[in-house]
């Protein structure tokens, strides 16, 4: 008997998916380390990739075959993200938007799967909706804790998902959806395919991100109005990007040996006084 499409997808990207959990920015992020900076820039990647997505899937309304592959509205969250995006960038967000060279890369794929191949677009729905409704909680709480933002949900809201109640019961839903795909076996075969190669893409994409280092990150750097929580906050950066605060640098910053040679000196030449005058 031949397994179900999403029980034969988590089988066929077990290894891509321990991979992408593994590359360095994830792991930097799930041990707190991550710097407001890469998080400003990781959710301007997922507006680039999540608009394609869903673009690309809204064009197969025509498709009334791969119907099924529309998720439901309430995994989109298009407006949620560009509310996090406001607040974390304040207005002018869109103008300044950045897509990374692998985010261009990515973008490219999804266009081009959608418009040659679209029923492989299944294997870029499930990746990041089902990877959004599992990893991205636990990414929600870090960053939240790490970087210091409000747990009202404001700069983090493209992690929930306000109109499910149960992530686990969603999940069943999608699965469903894209198990009761008509398929030919040759297709499936490049779904399991174009899975792999979606993790693949988000490997490089994370990849690209932990490359870009603080100076390419710098202009993306303050809080805009409204994000005043995180600014009262010492951010934890990634490992590498220590960077001493104004205020420690005057506590730390002053080399000992000037104050050592002047304490020297004048008892030198109090000794000396004292040595004449006797
Ligand atoms: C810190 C990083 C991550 C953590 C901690 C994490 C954690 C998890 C967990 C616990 C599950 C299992 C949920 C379940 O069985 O119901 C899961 C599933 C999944 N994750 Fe991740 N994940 C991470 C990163 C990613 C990334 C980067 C992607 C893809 C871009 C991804 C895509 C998926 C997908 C597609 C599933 C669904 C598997 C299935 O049930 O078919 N995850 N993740």
């Amino acid at each position: 008997m031949t397994m179900d499409l999403c029980e034969a997808l988590k089988s066929a990207t077990k290894e891509a998916h321990e991979r992408a959990e593994n590359t360095q920015f994830m792991r930097n992020f799930q041990n707190s380390q991550i710097s407001l900076e890469h998080f400003k820039l990781l959710f301007e990647i997922y507006y680039c990739l999540l608009i394609s997505v869903f673009e690309e899937l809204q064009r197969l309304g025509s498709k009334p075959q791969l119907s099924g592959l529309l998720s439901p509205g309430e995994l989109h969250r298009v407006s949620a993200l560009e509310a996090d995006l406001q607040y974390l960038h304040g207005e002018g967000w869109r103008e300044a938007l950045r897509c990374p060279p692998a985010t261009s890369e990515y973008v490219r794929r999804l266009r081009h799967v959608g418009s040659e191949q679209p029923e492989l677009l299944g294997a870029h729905a499930y990746t990041r909706y089902m990877g959004d409704l599992s990893g991205g909680q636990v990414l929600r709480k870090l960053a939240q804790k790490a970087l210091g933002l409000p747990a009202s949900g404001r700069g983090t809201a493209f992690f929930t998902f306000p109109n499910i109640s149960s992530s686990n019961g969603f999940k069943q839903l999608y699965r469903s959806r894209l198990d009761s795909l008509e398929l030919s076996q040759q297709t499936r075969l490049q779904i399991l395919d174009e899975a792999n190669r979606a993790f693949q893409l988000n490997v490089e994409v994370f990849e690209d991100l932990q490359r870009l280092g603080p100076s390419a990150l710098r202009n993306g750097s303050s809080v805009p109005e409204g994000g005043a929580e995180i600014r009262q906050r010492t951010v934890k950066r990634p490992l590498g990007d220590e960077k001493v605060r104004e205020s420690d640098r005057a506590v730390t910053g002053t080399p000992a040996w000037p104050v050592g040679v002047v304490v020297l000196s004048v008892a030198v030449l109090v000794a000396a006084f004292l040595w004449f005058s006797l």
